[in-house]
């Protein structure tokens, strides 16, 4: 009786344990399947997040149609994701923006097409983008947001400058983005970095203990006068300059250089007295706001001859000067950017690559600027 007993235990026991065994190796092979899907899935370039989205909402397939796509991947692993919007997510342009599900969901519901959001997102970061969505529709969106370098937060400044004044779309984008719609000397950017490129002009502010990196003395002859500094960089190309011009018949000399904030008020000061504060105006850059601060300003003259819009040193300069790395800063037909009058002797160390660019394009640095270093 009791060895029946044992082995009819035994049998349920062993029953229990191959229950167990093949729900185990139903578990195994199972989780092993949703691997090898979502594997599959992550491959093609989604996150594990996006991948069970995809795999549990049935939309592998249309993922492997799609192929790749970081809009759509944001989207899955949004809270903000809306599956009626799936086909728009894919089209749009993906931007590594915070914000980024939120905000095309509130544009596609303001109306915007997908090219305009799309334009959107390529104008602004993400704060420029949220504030932008909480707006109404706006009007003239492709006009403005064709200028490859238009800001999106710069709209109703653009509009009130068209408006006020009738400039095309793209000017107006370059005059704003340059903030020459506001009056000189307020409410002005502040400009803390040196660089090659840097630009300082009545809207660039410079603070007063600014001072430009490797400063040294400018030798005579290359100086009319002791005490004049610019830096390292900028003296040797000068000096390469000088030698051209020299070896061609050319004799030129720096006037005047790095100036300091304080150099700058006193020059102001005793312009004033000499001249009036409109020759100030037109002429002399308020401290902090001279180029003369950043130590790649020169003022260059003609050993020859004592006015230098007469010399032939300045007739060479207008052809050869951008070979150097300097660009003639104050023309005439650039005071519309500069706000300062025509300065025949100011020059401005940029760069051989930026100051070739400038001369076979005839641009100001203001435009140069805009264009392509401004963010
Ligand atoms: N004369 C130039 C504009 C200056 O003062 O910086
Ligand atoms: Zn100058």
């Amino acid at each position: 009786m009791t060895k029946v007993k044992k082995v009819k235990v035994k049998s349920s026991v062993i029953k229990v344990f191959k229950f167990i065994g093949i729900l185990l190796c139903v578990f195994v092979i199972a989780f092993l399947f949703y691997r090898h899907e979502i594997n599959t899935i992550t491959k093609i370039g989604y996150s594990e997040q996006s991948s069970n989205y995809i795999l549990f909402h049935n939309l592998k397939k249309y993922i492997q149609s799609v192929g790749e796509n970081k809009t759509l991947d944001a989207a899955f692993s949004s809270e903000y994701y809306k599956f009626e919007y799936l086909e728009k997510y894919r089209d749009i342009k993906y931007v590594d923006h915070k914000h980024l599900i939120k905000n095309i969901n509130t544009l596609i519901e303001k109306g915007y097409s997908i090219s305009n959001i799309n334009m959107i997102f390529a104008h602004g970061n993400d704060d420029d983008v949220s504030a932008f969505a909480k707006r109404d529709k706006v009007k003239y969106l492709e006009e403005f947001y064709s200028v490859p370098y238009a800001k999106l937060r710069n709209y109703d400044r653009y509009i009130a400058y068209s408006d006020e004044t009738g400039e095309d779309d793209e000017e107006t984008v370059l005059i704003v983005n340059l903030d020459l719609d506001k009056e000189d000397y307020t409410d002005y950017t502040d400009v803390t970095e040196f660089s090659f490129d840097m630009l300082v002009n009545k809207h660039r502010k410079l603070s007063e203990d600014f001072v430009p990196n490797d400063l040294v003395e400018i030798e005579k002859p290359y100086s009319s006068s002791n005490e004049l500094y610019t830096n390292k960089v900028v003296l040797n190309a000068f000096i390469e300059m000088y030698n051209a011009a020299k070896n061609e018949g050319y004799g030129l000399v720096i006037n005047s250089a790095y100036r300091s904030y304080e150099d700058q008020v006193e020059l102001c000061d005793t312009y004033a007295k000499l001249y009036g504060e409109d020759y100030v105006r037109r002429y002399v850059a308020s401290p902090g706001f001279s180029e003369h601060q950043t130590g790649l300003g020169l003022d260059i003259g003609s050993t020859s001859v004592s006015i230098f819009a007469n010399s032939k040193e300045y007739v060479w300069m207008q052809d050869n000067a951008y070979k150097y790395g300097f660009i003639m800063r104050y023309p005439k037909k650039y005071i519309p950017y500069t706000g300062i009058n025509n300065e025949p002797w100011h020059y401005r160390y940029v760069g051989v690559k930026i100051a070739t660019y400038m001369h076979e394009n005839n641009i100001s640095f203001e435009e140069y600027y805009a264009t392509f270093l401004d963010d």
